[in-house]
């Protein structure tokens, strides 16, 4: 079942088309990777999603349906509720959202209070079980813990428990695991992946390292310069990628096939949003780019069922490698 999709959303700061074209379809017990190099419009994507973008950016067009509702239109007090109840978020670093002086207990239950307006009690005996299913041991006294005295790795699973508190459907995760070390990072997808299975969660996750997304995801979407470059089942997408930019990242991903000696990286740089190319954004830095690609705009069109590319080239030089 879809619970989340996105059509035609367009993210600007006045004139400037931060992000557009992004059309995303979420469904109950997946996990959507959207991937791509820094800078291109993830965060933006995730932000207009929940309506948390900054004041001085705006939705310029688009629908975000949720469970049938369309949120571009919800009011701002419909969205307090969404936010929590029903789509729940975790960011890179979560140090930065807990509150240093209040214990974890109190930042779990708060929200218990708010949205459902429990009991004192009843919001604890929650929080204890939203602690063990986060995988937090010895969770009835580590309520009364600070962040501080929590590690990286188990802030960001306090993180997640306060997102599940009030049992969204959807959890949105924006490089969650980016600032952890290797060990923990597996840790915390995994708990994810757990998540997804025990509650039947949909996660929108967010990271720029495709290994990440052959570990946990069931869909890929890569963005690049604000526009979804491919999309598809993640197995095809990494195994046989349908535009030169996906491919480009596999070529610098760590343990790719390739003689031993620095990571690669794509040659070239992604240009700022308001500089875009005409044509393809990709190719001024894209070795199979044709003077065509200089010209119009490609907008994602079918290369197999469920896969999606906006390489018109794609089908031709697929067919001869
Ligand atoms: N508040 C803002 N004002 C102007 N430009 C912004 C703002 N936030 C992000 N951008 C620009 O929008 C683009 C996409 O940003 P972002 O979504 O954060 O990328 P990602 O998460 O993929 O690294 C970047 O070029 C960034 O510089
Ligand atoms: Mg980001």
């Amino acid at each position: 079942m879809t619970l989340l999709s996105v059509r035609n959303l367009a993210i600007a700061l006045g004139q400037t088309r931060l992000v557009e074209d992004v059309d995303l379809d979420l469904e109950q017990g997946q996990v959507l990777g959207l991937v791509g190099e820094s800078g291109s419009g993830k965060s933006l994507t995730c932000q207009a999603l929940m309506r948390l973008l900054p004041p001085e950016l705006h939705v310029a067009s688009g629908e975000i349906i949720l469970n049938g509702r369309d949120l571009s239109r919800a009011s701002e007090a419909d969205m307090r509720q969404v936010r929590g109840t029903e789509i729940g978020m975790i960011f890179q670093n979560p140090s930065s959202r807990l509150d240093p002086v209040m214990t974890i207990g109190e930042q779990i239950t708060e929200s218990i209070r708010y949205h459902e307006g429990a009991s004192r009690s009843i919001s604890r005996a929650r929080a204890i079980e939203l602690l063990r299913q986060v995988g937090i041991p010895d969770a009835g006294s580590r309520l009364d813990s600070y962040p501080h005295e929590f590690s990286g790795g188990m802030r960001q699973r306090v993180m997640i428990a306060m997102a599940l508190a009030c049992r969204p459907k959807v959890l949105i995760a924006d490089e969650p695991t980016t600032a952890l070390d290797v060990t923990v990072q597996a840790q915390v997808l995994r708990l994810l992946l757990d998540l997804r299975d025990r509650l039947g969660l949909a996660i929108l996750l967010v990271t720029h390292n495709l290994g990440v997304v052959a570990q946990t995801c069931d869909w890929v979407y890569v963005m690049y310069a604000g526009r979804v470059m491919e999309r598809g089942p993640k197995r095809a997408v990494l195994r046989e990628p349908a535009h030169p930019y996906t491919e480009a990242l596999l070529r610098c991903q760590p343990g790719a096939a390739r003689p031993a000696g620095p990571l690669p990286a794509i040659p070239g740089q992604a240009p700022p949003a308001g500089a875009f190319p005409a044509g393809c954004r990709f190719h001024p830095r894209c070795p199979r780019a044709e003077p065509a690609c200089h010209e119009s705009l490609p907008v994602l069109q079918a290369v197999a069922p469920q896969r999606l590319t906006a390489c018109p080239l794609a089908e031709a030089w697929r067919a001869a490698s």
